[in-house]
């Protein structure tokens, strides 16, 4: 049998030989239908894939690659609990915390739970909008920070207004300096976010605000560790559940949502699951041809394994999404960071591309010189948002003009005289326009990047559910922290030992 990357090298060869020489513009020209067929619509989200370089039988070849891959197959199994973390012996059903899609025990079992775990969130959230606290601190890393700090900030629009929201997260101690700084401990409460309970950073952080707050009266937990949470002083009745079928990156729809509940309230997170529900049904049932989730997961193959572009740009036209891009770094490259399949094999392939980008405009007078004049193509996704939130219509009129403007020019490219003065062309682009930003199409958004990441770890044979890669570099700090300390313990590798000679003399000299 053929092995993922054998069956991705076989299918999209022939197409990129074909397509070496082509041209985005001379592909749009050609073709006087692409505009419109390679768009679709699901709900309030719109995607065109027209400034793709690929035509429309290396389309037809990746949607019968998905097919060949089992991509129908896999998406069900997602759904339906079964073990697709294999080096866990998990399921992922972080889509049972929005829908219920599935028939099987385990899918509806983990709906159920989901449901009383919002029940109870909910009654906290009342109590706390009762009482007299006005400020939330959300202490947590990785995903127990970034879906929630994403969310919180895209949906500023849409705000109760009834708590200003913190986030905590670094490990580095000016950040809880400063954040508390600001606070009042009587009207502060803090929601420590850690699935595991045993997270250094959240631990230490979570220590430090315990203590400030003097009590545990107004502290809390998301944890799927629950004793551990009780064992660390939060009462339990304010320990919120998580379970192990949920992988941090994929739990912002959980009670690590909580954050979210409280900065949007009860209604505008339901919103929210609503919007992933919806992608979740599109996903589960639409053709794979029409299918947005998988055709951006599929586009996401030919650029990394046919045209071999090695990163990923992702670039909101909207300031409300600036922390998507940091949000998309762990959801794609913790999930498909991987060079082996699940047997231990040699994957075969390049995978994961490096995930960068920033907001739009503002990034066009930083790095967009070398997307548009740089020896590398990067393809990128762009987001626009139709209608804006604010009255500023001029200001949206530029923001709108100069998405679709930057899009047009890497695709198209410019030839002048002066080649300092040309701009190759011929760059990517996916385009996604939400009808408006809100908790549903934020949803919505979210959800089709969880897919298409999951379809991808299929058609490359990997598993996007574990992270194995992080296990290393937080054992050796482990090691190294009593040497760091100064307990005279002696350390192995000698640029370690140096390095750490120059940090104590440095240290004592203040
Ligand atoms: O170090 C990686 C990681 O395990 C992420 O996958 C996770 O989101 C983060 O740490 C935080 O973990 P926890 O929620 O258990 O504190």
């Amino acid at each position: 049998m053929a092995t993922a990357a054998q069956r991705i090298d076989s299918t999209l060869a022939p197409h990129a030989r074909r397509l070496d020489a082509a041209r985005i513009a001379d592909l749009v020209t050609a073709d006087t239908g692409r505009p419109h067929d390679f768009a679709l619509r699901v709900g309030g989200l719109y995607a065109s894939f027209a400034r793709q370089r690929y035509d429309r039988d290396a389309r037809d070849a990746l949607v019968a690659l998905g097919d060949a891959a089992g991509l129908r197959q896999a998406v069900r199994a997602l759904f339906d609990g079964v073990t697709v973390n294999t080096s866990e012996g998990r399921p992922a059903l972080h889509v049972a915390l929005r829908s219920a899609l599935s028939q099987a025990p385990i899918a509806r079992d983990a709906h159920a739970q989901a449901a009383r775990a919002r029940t109870r969130m909910a009654e906290l959230v009342a109590a706390l909008e009762a009482s007299d606290v006005t400020d939330i601190v959300n202490v947590g890393i990785g995903g127990s920070d970034l879906g929630p700090r994403l969310v919180v900030d895209a949906l500023k629009d849409f705000g109760t207004g009834r708590f200003r929201v913190h986030f905590l997260t670094n490990v580095d101690g000016s950040d809880v300096q400063h954040l508390l700084k600001g606070l009042d401990p009587a009207r502060t409460a803090a929601i420590l976010v850690s699935k595991t309970f045993s997270t250094q950073e959240t631990l230490l952080n979570g220590a430090v605000v315990r203590d400030w707050l003097g009590g545990s009266e107004r502290l809390y937990a998301v944890s799927a560790n629950v004793p551990r949470a009780e064992a660390f002083g939060v009462a339990p009745e304010r320990v919120l559940p998580m379970w192990d079928w949920v992988g941090g990156r994929y739990s912002l729809w959980s009670a690590v949502g909580f954050s979210i509940a409280l900065a949007v309230g009860m209604a505008g997170f339901e919103a929210l699951l609503a919007g992933a529900a919806d992608m979740d049904a599109h996903v589960l049932e639409a053709p794979l041809a029409q299918n947005l989730p998988v055709l951006h997961a599929l586009t996401a193959i030919w650029n990394r394994n046919a045209l071999g572009l090695s990163t990923h740009a992702v670039l909101p036209y909207d300031e409300r999404l600036a922390l998507l891009p940091a949000y998309l770094q762990q959801l794609v490259m913790e999930s498909l960071g991987k060079s082996v399949t699940p047997d231990g094999d040699d994957v075969g392939i390049e995978t994961v591309p490096v995930l960068w980008g920033g907001p739009g405009t503002n990034s066009q007078h930083s790095f967009f010189q070398a997307l548009h004049q740089g020896t590398q193509a990067v393809p990128a996704d762009f987001i626009g948002v139709v209608s804006p939130a604010h009255p500023y219509v001029e200001n949206h009129a530029a923001l709108l003009s100069n998405l679709l403007a930057q899009t047009e020019a890497l695709a198209n490219g410019y030839a002048a005289e002066d080649p300092q003065k040309s701009y190759p062309g011929n760059r990517p682009s996916t385009l996604l326009l939400l009808d408006r930003l809100d908790p549903r199409s934020l949803g919505a958004l979210v959800a089709l990047y969880e897919h298409s990441v999951y379809a991808q770890s299929v058609l490359w044979g990997i598993n996007a559910f574990d992270q194995w890669g992080v296990e290393l570099g937080k054992r050796i700090a482990g090691e190294l922290l009593p040497a760091v300390r100064g307990d005279g313990v002696a350390v192995d590798d000698p640029v370690t030992g140096a390095l750490l000679d120059e940090i104590r003399a440095r240290a004592a000299r203040g």
